[in-house]
């Protein structure tokens, strides 16, 4: 009994207080009776008056290669409503009431340059309504705009984006477009993240009525953003110029290694590298080419020059007498002339080494003269000697005497001149003369070809030298532009 009462107690209770309605109801019920929310509300003339304003929450990305500007927003729409007028003091002190966005009319004012396909808001907030009949309409937003992004000056650039805003319903003659907060983009500081990779410099706003057509009006956001460029000074451009750089050590390195080839053909495929990733980021665009594009194939060009001209040092470097007769205006311009001014006189070591060489191949000739003039067999074959020369007994400083003696024309037919003083020769004698002469003038050819081959091998050095400070200084000047270039970009303040 005593829990029925308590039930019945609870239930007068509560059904009592939901019967008699709040004023916040009264008064939604009362201003709506006779609302249609499709009829637009006349406020401006025989035009409605809407106010528009954006407060930006972030920006999210643009996309350089889908040129696609994404960004997270509240608009701010306000406009008034004669219908939506009561006295405050009727309704328990209410000054604003707040209604499901269906309930009251709207404008609908849509993104013109949607990227992908969404024009409206994203979220249907309540509609904040005052009591002086002034509504006022926060919905958040995201949109994904499109945005002409110019590559020019890729990474030192600045973007000017814009986000047309314009009526989907009425035209001008119905509908006027004004500034809710004034002509920029609000940014609430407390609620704005800021870009990683972009910096918000501008963001004004502005209302464009066409002079051709009366009933056109829209109203563009422009955000004018400038590029953080350390992102890909540190991924792409050091990289990409210390590789380069690289390349100058082509021409350090001495073509006997045979690695010039696979130094340069490596190098290249790295620029090959970073020229991919550049074009990977930039849309394909023909209307300018990115800065740093252009560098990226000067690099490269640079490489593939340096890939040829390694395969011209080494063909000159191998060349030899039997292939190449050096011509006399080589000889002139690298030897006497670029020697000299690349400060590369031959060291005297060479020459040293290529005289001593000389040298000891005639002091073996000499030798070998003195040797048979002084009749070496006397000590070691004496008996052989004594046969020789048919047991004739010779003084000490006599004038040596073969005895048997070889006719003139059998000498010349020796492939080396034969020294007057031993013309007479024993014929035992005569096969190691030939082959001595034989490998004396053979010594002779391998000096001579030696030092032509070596003389092509210093044309290569110096033709490599001059190459590397050439190389070197288009390279600097090439990076110095780039730079010169990059810094000189202008900025909108
Ligand atoms: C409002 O519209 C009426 C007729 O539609 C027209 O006569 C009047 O001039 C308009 N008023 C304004 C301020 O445009
Ligand atoms: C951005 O573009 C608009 C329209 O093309 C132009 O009027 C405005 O001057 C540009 N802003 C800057 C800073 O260049």
């Amino acid at each position: 009994m005593l829990l029925l009462v308590v039930l019945l107690f609870a239930h007068s209770a509560c059904c009592g207080a939901r019967a008699t309605p709040s004023a916040e109801s009264r008064l939604a019920t009362k201003l709506l009776a006779n609302y249609s929310p499709e009829m637009r509300p006349f406020n401006y003339g025989n035009r409605t008056l809407v106010k528009v304003g954006m407060t930006l929450s972030q920006i999210i990305s643009l996309k350089e290669k889908s040129q696609e500007l994404t960004t997270s927003v509240y608009m701010t729409y306000q406009w008034s409503d004669a219908s939506f007028t009561w006295n405050p003091d009727s309704f328990e002190n209410i000054h604003i009431l707040r209604l499901p966005a269906h309930v009251v009319w709207k404008p609908r004012i849509i993104l013109q340059n949607s990227k992908d396909g969404d024009f409206d808001v994203s979220l249907l907030t309540n509609v904040l309504i005052k009591y002086n009949g002034e509504l006022e309409w926060i919905p958040p937003a995201l949109y994904k705009s499109t945005c002409t992004i110019n590559v020019a000056l890729f990474p030192f650039d600045w973007q000017n984006c814009s986000m047309v805003f314009r009526s989907a319903t009425y035209d001008r003659s119905h509908m006027e477009l004004g500034f809710a907060y004034g002509e920029e983009v609000f940014v609430d500081r407390n609620a704005f993240q800021s870009n990683g990779e972009w910096d918000l410099i501008q963001k004004p706003i502005s209302i464009y009525n066409s002079n051709d057509d009366p009933l056109y009006q829209d109203m563009t956001f422009y955000f004018i953003m400038k590029r953080r460029p350390q992102f890909y000074v540190m991924n792409l451009i050091v990289p990409a110029v210390l590789l380069t750089s690289l390349s100058c050590l082509v021409f350090y390195l001495p073509s006997i290694s045979c690695e010039k080839m696979t130094l340069s053909i490596s190098i290249l495929i790295g620029e090959t590298v970073f020229l991919f990733l550049v074009a990977q980021k930039m849309p394909e665009t023909s209307f300018a080419v990115p800065l740093i594009g252009s560098y990226m194939l000067f690099c490269t060009t640079l490489v593939i020059l340096s890939v040829v001209f390694s395969v011209i040092v080494c063909n000159v470097h191998f060349r030899s007498k039997h292939t190449h007769s050096m011509p006399n205006w080589v000889t002139y311009l690298f030897m006497d002339k670029l020697a000299s001014f690349l400060n590369m006189e031959r060291p005297s070591a060479v020459k040293q080494t290529f005289r001593i060489r000389r040298r000891s191949s005639v002091d073996a000739q000499k030798a070998i003269v003195i040797e048979s003039s002084q009749r070496p067999s006397s000590i070691l074959y004496n008996n052989q000697v004594e046969r020789l020369l048919g047991g004739r007994i010779r003084r000490r400083n006599a004038p040596l005497d073969f005895g048997v003696v070889g006719t003139e024309g059998e000498l010349n037919d020796m492939p080396c001149t034969i020294k007057p003083n031993i013309k007479n020769i024993a014929e035992p004698l005569k096969p190691t003369l030939k082959t001595i002469c034989y490998i004396a003038k053979y010594l002779k050819t391998e000096d001579n070809l030696s030092q032509s081959q070596d003389d092509w091998a210093y044309v290569a050095l110096i033709l490599d030298r001059l190459l590397l400070w050439v190389y070197l200084t288009t390279f600097t000047l090439g990076t110095l532009a780039f730079f010169l270039q990059a810094t000189m970009a202008d900025y909108p303040t």
